[in-house]
């Protein structure tokens, strides 16, 4: 796992949309993994920059997103399709038919689920999945608990899942109580994964991820099962790290360690 500490989030919001921009000039029809969130929101931002700006080209690109509400329509302003439509999609050139987010209306999400998981396939798997990371360690909405082995779904949240996102509804009770989440699993099948979390509230569950056991009462901690990961910090979320030293030496002497392990 490397993690690359940024000093503020735009810092980090810039780091971690070069990486996404490395990787669609590297492939052009790259499939992405995507996040939602106040996370990824500086991330996206910086995205639309480098279209708008240096004409990074999204035509060819695939995404699909982690999750979404179940009983909200993708049109409902606290749906997760529209936040990726009003922070990425309808600022950039990716193709309509390319845009895979999960549907919080669909009458079976049960097939749902396996449909999208078949879609995943067909495209050829993710080849870079973006991930936020909640206060209680869940990576998409996997909360403590889930199977590491988990698959596309329906869940329900955690409480403090419920309350952190209760923020973006006029009232708790308005949040919905279940989710279609792409699993641990899924998410480990990325070839390449990139994490990004900002301030002091996601200090704790970031030392637990990269500092602590693996185990699914921390569902990010399964990334450490996978080859290649990075992880894109600002100092308050890098704050409860034992190992920051040794991470800063890494990122401040990269040329160095590319040239030692040939990477
Ligand atoms: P946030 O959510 O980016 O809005 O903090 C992250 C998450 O819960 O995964």
């Amino acid at each position: 796992m490397e993690i690359v500490i940024a000093h503020d989030y735009e810092e980090m919001s810039k780091i971690s949309a070069g990486l996404i921009a490395a990787q669609i000039r590297k492939k052009h029809d790259s499939v992405l993994g995507l996040a939602t969130g106040d996370t990824p929101s500086g991330t996206y931002k910086e995205l639309v920059r480098l279209h708008k700006e240096e004409g990074l080209d999204f035509s060819k690109i695939k995404s699909f997103n982690l999750d979404e509400y179940i009983g909200l329509a993708p049109l409902h302003p606290n749906s997760y399709n529209y936040f990726m439509q009003e922070n990425l999609f309808k600022h950039i050139n990716t193709v309509p038919a390319n845009e895979f987010v999960p549907q919080g209306n669909t009458d079976d999400p049960e097939e749902f689920c396996a449909w999208y998981e078949q879609k995943i396939l067909e495209a050829g798997g993710i080849d870079l999945q973006v991930l936020g990371i909640g206060r209680n360690g869940h990576i998409a909405f996997n909360e403590p608990g889930s199977s590491l082995a988990s698959r596309t779904r329906v869940k329900a949240l955690a409480q403090k899942t419920i309350e952190d996102n209760s923020r973006f509804f006029e009232s708790i009770d308005q949040v919905p109580r279940f989710v279609i989440t792409m699993g641990v699993g899924t998410i480990l099948d990325a070839r390449k994964i990139l994490l990004v979390a900002n301030g002091k509230k996601k200090a704790e569950a970031c030392a637990k991820f990269i500092e602590g056991p693996v185990t699914s009462q921390v569902t990010a901690s399964a990334l450490q099962l996978h080859p290649f990961v990075t992880v894109v910090l600002d100092e308050e979320a890098a704050s409860a790290l034992q190992r920051k030293e040794y991470y800063n030496w890494i990122r401040d002497h990269k040329q160095l360690v590319q040239k030692k392990i040939g990477r």
